[in-house]
């Protein structure tokens, strides 16, 4: 990552009414789907994060075409079921986990040969939780410390559909093996400990190819195409996190995300926020491409610390960073639990948000599979860093932005992964923060 940097002081009173970025997860399934069915669609509201950005250059170099980056909705040309082409070079996905991991449950069934990597965190993350599965439906994968971290290179194969008990709740996984499963012969049917976001399913289901769901396992039919429908994307949940968090915390503030996808596997953070004494509403509610979607406010609010029910952790997954800098300003102790995952994340979550919080004078203890914070203490000001993390860079921003003394956060050009704009964005609700 290059050296941009931030400076955040503190500043009351946040207010106004804004958009963040198209879902990511829903961004990733949107393209891989639009790209293997008949006939061509546009996508309205894709996130533009670097992320996304990866998935799509993938896709173009598997000879599918897409639109000019900038257009929007951006159009994409169908290549059919089991449609894409050899590619040329390495596919490159950069940070993104779930890139490579849907990605590679695609690749391994065309039968062609592929190299999948990433930088340099990316290369450091599992890749055994969807090289194993996939190698049981017959895949054909290879990489790095016995095959278990990326580049991995695929040589595709015919596959045959599986019934999986993954160990860990995880939606990565699930839609690795789903989409695999699409051009695999026979059902997959793939059961997880919790269910996991299921953007998937329903996405799958309004393309019209049947899903069945039972408790926590979810299966389908290899071998059904389907023809190309124009996709919406609602806001990411998960970016809307970061100015809500903000306005919660900040005296005076009242911030409105509008047209935010609600998907109950996705609002943990808002229910969790809620239960601290955070005043958050849903209005608007309506429906896009088969997601709950609303208008979400939050105001200053007076929070109180809570024990996060281990239950809530997969739909609050990726807001744990943002939920412990939260705490920090809540009466008492937050205690988060169950959530070892956190590990595996884009930095080691729980021992970069501990570390981190701590600097700002955070009195922050590391679990094995959490975090205790202990709100209401005396902060101040100092040099972070974001471990090449965008989501730990956001949640040190909104501190940074409540304390006295100024916070400088380094490595802040990570946040671009998945939510370019949220500087000017965070700066047009009055926060006072330079980057660059
Ligand atoms: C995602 C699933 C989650 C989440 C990630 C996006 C997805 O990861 O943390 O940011 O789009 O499927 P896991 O599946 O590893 O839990």
């Amino acid at each position: 990552m290059s050296a941009r940097r931030a400076r955040v002081r503190a500043a009351a009173g946040l207010r106004g009414t804004v958009r963040v970025p198209g879902d990511k997860s829903i961004s990733h399934r949107a393209l891989i789907l639009a790209s293997q069915a008949a006939g061509g669609c546009v996508i309205h509201g894709l996130s533009r994060g670097g992320d996304v950005r990866n998935t799509a250059r993938a896709l173009r170099a598997l000879g599918v075409a897409l639109g000019p980056w900038g257009s929007e909705p951006l159009p994409v040309a169908g290549a059919g079921l089991g449609g894409w082409r050899e590619p040329a070079g390495v596919l490159d996905f950069g940070n993104s986990g779930t890139g490579i991991r849907l990605m590679a449950g695609m690749l391994a069934a065309h039968p062609f040969f592929s190299v999948l990597s990433g930088d340099r965190y990316l290369r450091r993350r599992p890749m055994r939780r969807v090289a194993e599965p996939l190698r049981l439906m017959g895949a054909h994968i290879a990489g790095r410390a016995g095959g278990t971290l990326a580049p991995l290179a695929i040589a595709g194969a015919r596959l045959a559909g599986i019934a999986y008990r993954s160990p860990v709740s995880s939606a990565q996984v699930k839609s690795s093996l789903l989409l695999a499963g699409l051009l695999a012969a026979g059902e997959t049917a793939v059961t997880e400990p919790e269910r996991s976001r299921d953007h998937t399913e329903r996405l799958l289901r309004f393309l019209g190819i049947p899903v069945r769901v039972s408790g926590t396992t979810v299966s389908l039919t290899g071998g059904t195409a389907w023809r190309a429908r124009d996709l919406t994307v609602p806001g990411d949940p998960s970016a809307a996190a970061f100015l809500l968090a903000a306005a919660a915390i900040s005296p005076d503030a009242e911030v409105t995300v509008r047209d935010v996808c609600v998907n109950p596997t996705r609002t943990g953070f808002f229910e969790i926020l809620r239960a601290m004494g955070g005043r958050v509403r849903f209005t608007r509610r309506r429906e896009a491409c088969g997601e709950p979607v609303a208008d979400v406010t939050a105001a200053a609010s007076d929070l109180r610390g809570i024990d996060v029910p281990p239950s809530l952790v997969p739909q609050t997954i990726d807001e744990f960073p943002i939920l412990a800098a939260t705490a920090l300003f809540a009466r008492g102790t937050t205690r988060i639990t169950g959530a070892a995952e956190l590990r595996v994340k884009e930095s080691d979550r729980i021992r970069t948000m501990c570390h981190e919080l701590g600097k700002l004078g955070g009195r922050v203890r590391e679990l094995p599979d959490g975090l205790e914070i202990e709100g209401g203490r005396p902060l101040r000001g100092a040099a972070c860093t974001s471990h090449g993390d965008h989501r730990v860079a956001m949640s040190l921003a909104v501190a940074g932005g409540t304390i006295r003394g100024e916070t400088r956060i380094a490595d802040t050009a990570c946040v671009a992964t998945s939510f370019p704009g949220f500087w000017d964005l965070l700066r047009g609700l009055g926060a006072r923060v330079v980057e660059g």
